[in-house]
């Protein structure tokens, strides 16, 4: 499944400074998507932790196969609600998507810049459900996938506006900001957006949370009514990627 709201992270990725021979903790790692890229442009003097508090996804991580040019990878299974382990300094701390699921994402971010070196980067990329999904014409297909989406997080009791919380989380840890910067995710007209493979994706946990029933979301028909609707309707401002670099005072 490829994410369409990914698609800004490596680029910020570099603009924000990561470089060869980093040592860097990927907070919230799941399985290990943006671990490897990281290792990928760390390269193999560099080194990456992931840690999750999920066993399954870091099983499913550490079952993947890296390049050989790839830094080393290690995976921890930490609660980043808790107490943290007495880990070496990093050159970088670097998280997607996770900081929206934390009780308290601000004391977490406080309590994790103990563990950057002078100078070290804090890199996040959040998403908020503010004022998407938009376009031209009508999208009710679109507005009602993404409300579901956003009330399922809401109802986990995820953060739905944590893109627009970072720098203030970031000033909290006594982090100065370098970059912080929105990008949209757009949608064109192919069938193969990656989005109906998230809301798909998300049909079971959309129901759990008891935000819909799946007599009204018809999951049988669901791609068919995405597609259709964006052969008519796009381009489709679908999701915004926040994106921030804070960095540690020497
Ligand atoms: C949306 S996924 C992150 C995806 C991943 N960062 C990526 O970009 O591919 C959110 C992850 O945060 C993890 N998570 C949520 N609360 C956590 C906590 N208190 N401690 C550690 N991990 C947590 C979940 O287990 C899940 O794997």
């Amino acid at each position: 499944m490829i994410n369409p709201s990914n698609t800004p992270t490596s680029r910020f990725l570099r603009d924000a400074g990561i470089e060869p021979a980093m040592r860097i903790l990927d907070i919230g790692c799941a399985t290990g998507l943006l671990t490897r890229e990281l290792a990928a442009l760390v390269g193999k003097n560099g080194h990456v932790l992931g840690v999750d508090s999920n066993d399954d996804r870091l099983a499913e991580a550490r079952d993947q196969t890296i390049g050989s040019n790839h830094a080393t990878i290690d995976y921890e299974n930490v609660d980043l609600a808790g107490n943290l382990p007495d880990w070496e300094p990093f050159d970088a701390i670097v998280g997607r998507r996770v900081l929206m699921y934390l009780p308290d994402a601000a004391e977490t971010v406080r309590r994790l810049s103990a563990f950057l070196k002078p100078d070290g980067l804090m890199i996040f990329q959040e998403h908020s459900a503010t004022g998407m999904p938009f376009a031209a014409g009508p999208i009710p297909q679109h507005r009602q996938a993404h409300d579901w989406l956003w009330r399922m997080i809401a109802a986990e009791d995820g953060t739905i506006t944590m893109g627009l919380e970072l720098p203030k989380l970031l000033e909290k840890a006594a982090l100065d900001i370098a970059h912080y910067r929105a990008e949209v995710i757009m949608l064109g007209s192919a069938s193969d957006q990656g989005i109906e493979d998230v809301a798909n994706y998300m049909v079971e946990r959309v129901i759990d949370a008891g935000v819909a029933d799946r007599e009204s979301i018809r999951p049988g028909s669901l791609t068919e009514r995405l597609v259709a609707e964006r052969q008519k309707a796009s381009p489709i401002a679908w999701d915004m990627a926040y994106l921030i670099c804070g960095t540690k005072r020497s």
